[in-house]
């Protein structure tokens, strides 16, 4: 098998990885950095973020502000040691972008414009219109390009990490074109890999995004964090999933039930303010989490629009006028009308709850290391963890910039200090890899199909760790992903040829899929309390005499997952009561 010698290897190219490879070549020009993608590297899932990116720049802002609402947003389950490194380090990667290029949207002085995201109760996402991930990845993919060190591995599927002599050495992938496999020797490693949101059925995420990453860290030994916390945005497209960014509500879209009430006044949200000023601390600004909650109760209560793509509430941005929709939110107006026929200058546009963001990740410390030496992570795949129990927009786009760079300089001094690895004992896990991969082509056709298995997985992922949870529910689900990995086992491979195989494929992201799927639904069944975008109908308060802290889920190969608890770090602020109904204080 050709091995590929290099200082240290990243498994995702999206903003996180990129942002890595640059950090580690600005750093050393001489050091050796193999950068491995799935997808070409403009594909990644970075590219769907729309609404902006959060960093302090205004007058009236501050680090403190910007502190107290990612750890009040994440109902105190958030490292405030990981937060504070996070919102001073924001700004820095915000601007770092700009003078790479990144055409942020301008004040009419010319300074960099902010907008309003839920949860933030002051204005500080930065943004280019409503793409502002294309523009983010962009201006990353244009910079990585100046680094002649930094070596691409596009359409590589990473499939086994190598761990000897207790530390992470490398990894095996497959290249695409060819069906081959590879083992690239790496002093240390990096796994940018994206979230897993295709584990449920109705989500926000590109087909890409099936948690290989945290998959392939999950079976080496790292633990998966905070699984349970899965962020549902509230603004799908309701036939596709498709985000219609926050920014539609930052600009000053309002959501409305079937009656044209706006009722998250309802749900402690109030009170309701003027059309087309969004109130920066309330209504169709508060936090993800409430507002999908809020909009499941009003579906439940028989209060949604009867739509062809089923019970919805309606977004309403008719009184935004032409002008504003296509200067700040062209591609939500491109969107609806590409995939619902409705024009939002003139039309409510049908929206309902959407799975979108991960909060829980591989594990790992305030410098992107994770419990597997030599390891590191970022992005959604990594669980740091800054967004606790539930995510603020547009943090997370700044997380990937900040713990990219930081985890690309944590690898370099991790692989400075290692001796090379044991050729022979690498070699003999590269063939052992190899041997799985032709196992699963010489094998008997199995009975399964792969896109089976796949839909049982995600229908079971919708109905028992949706929105609202429940013990009976959960359990379900728990047993259900036990049955599916066994017959996991027996799944059919029907092309058998090497060239561009997405049969292989898609079993072996089938595979990541359930690793990550039994993750989440075992740690929901054992948390028993409501926090943030785990709620329990069973156990509907929070319960921080229990529950603050952080789960851990260990891998078994053929029985659950081990869950275990870490104490989360507290520095400044003591859990409190996340007020978002405007109350004067
Ligand atoms: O609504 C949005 O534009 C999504 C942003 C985010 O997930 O941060």
């Amino acid at each position: 098998m050709e091995t590929i010698k290099t200082d240290v290897a990243i498994i995702g190219a999206g903003g996180a990885g990129l942002r890595a490879a640059i950090a580690l070549a600005e750093a050393d020009p001489k050091i050796r950095i193999a950068l491995i993608s799935k997808v070409y590297p403009m594909r990644s899932h970075t590219c769907a973020a729309e609404g902006g990116a959060a960093g302090v720049i205004k007058a009236d802002d501050s680090f403190e502000q910007h502190f107290h609402d990612t750890v009040g947003g994440g109902d105190w389950l958030c490292d405030q040691d990981a937060v504070e490194y996070f919102i001073h380090e924001a700004p820095k990667e915000l601007t770092q972008l700009e003078h790479w290029g990144c055409p942020w949207n301008r004040e009419p002085d010319g300074s960099v414009a902010v907008r309003p995201f839920g949860g933030m109760k002051i204005q500080r996402t930065w943004f280019a219109a409503d793409k502002s991930g294309f523009h983010i990845l962009h201006t990353l993919f244009q910079t990585s390009l100046q680094y002649p060190n930094i070596q691409r591995f596009d359409e590589y599927y990473a499939t086994d990490l190598m761990v000897d002599d207790g530390r992470c050495q490398g990894f095996t992938a497959i290249e695409m074109k060819t069906g081959q496999m590879r083992r690239f020797q790496a002093g240390a490693v990096v796994i940018a890999g994206g979230g897993a949101g295709r584990i449920f059925p109705f989500n926000t995420n590109g087909a890409i995004k099936t948690g290989d990453g945290m998959a392939l860290a999950y079976r080496a030994g790292a633990p998966l964090k905070d699984m349970e916390f899965v962020q549902y945005h509230p603004t799908g497209l309701p036939n596709t999933g498709t985000l219609l960014t926050e920014a539609c509500r930052a600009e000053g879209g309002v959501l409305l039930n079937k009656d044209g009430y706006r009722f998250l006044q309802d749900y402690g949200m109030g009170p309701e303010t003027p059309l087309g000023k969004p109130e920066l601390k309330t209504m169709e600004l508060g936090p993800r989490d409430r507002v999908s909650q809020s909009i499941w109760h009003e579906i439940q209560k028989g209060r949604a629009a009867k739509t062809p793509w089923g019970d919805c509430v309606w977004l309403d941005m008719r009184h935004l006028g032409e002008k504003t929709i296509n200067e700040r939110l062209p591609f939500v107006r491109d969107i609806c009308i590409s995939y619902l026929g409705i024009d939002p200058v003139a039309e409510m546009v049908p929206i309902r709850p959407v799975a979108h963001y991960m909060m829980g990740g591989i594990h790992t410390d305030i410098n992107a290391a994770t419990s597997v030496p030599g390891l590191f992570a970022a992005g959604e795949c990594a669980c740091v963890s800054i967004n606790g129990a539930n995510r603020l927009g547009s943090n997370s786009l700044v997380e990937i910039l900040v713990f990219g760079h930081r985890a690309g300089l944590s690898a370099l001094d991790y692989a400075r200090g290692q001796k090379p690895g044991n050729d022979a004992a690498l070699s003999t896990q590269g063939e052992a890899a190899q041997a799985k991969l032709r196992a699963l082509f010489t094998r008997n056709i199995g009975k399964e199909s792969i896109s089976g298995l796949r839909k049982e997985m995600t229908d079971t992922m919708g109905e028992g760790a949706g929105i609202y949870r429940t013990q009976e529910g959960l359990t379900e689900t728990c047993d259900k992903l036990a049955d599916l990995r066994r017959r996991y086992a027996d799944v059919a491979l029907h092309d058998k040829t090497n060239v561009y195989n997405t049969d292989l494929l898609s079993a072996l992201e089938l595979g990541s899929m359930l690793d990550c799927a039994e993750a989440v639904a075992v740690s929901g069944l054992e948390r028993k309390e409501s926090r943030g975008a785990h709620q329990r109908l069973d156990f509907t308060a929070r319960d921080d005499s229990k529950y603050l802290k952080h789960s851990m889920a260990y891998y078994h190969p053929t029985e659950p997952p081990r869950i275990d608890y870490r104490d989360v770090v507290i520095t400044t602020s003591p859990p409190g009561v996340r007020d978002y109904s405007g109350a004067k204080k």
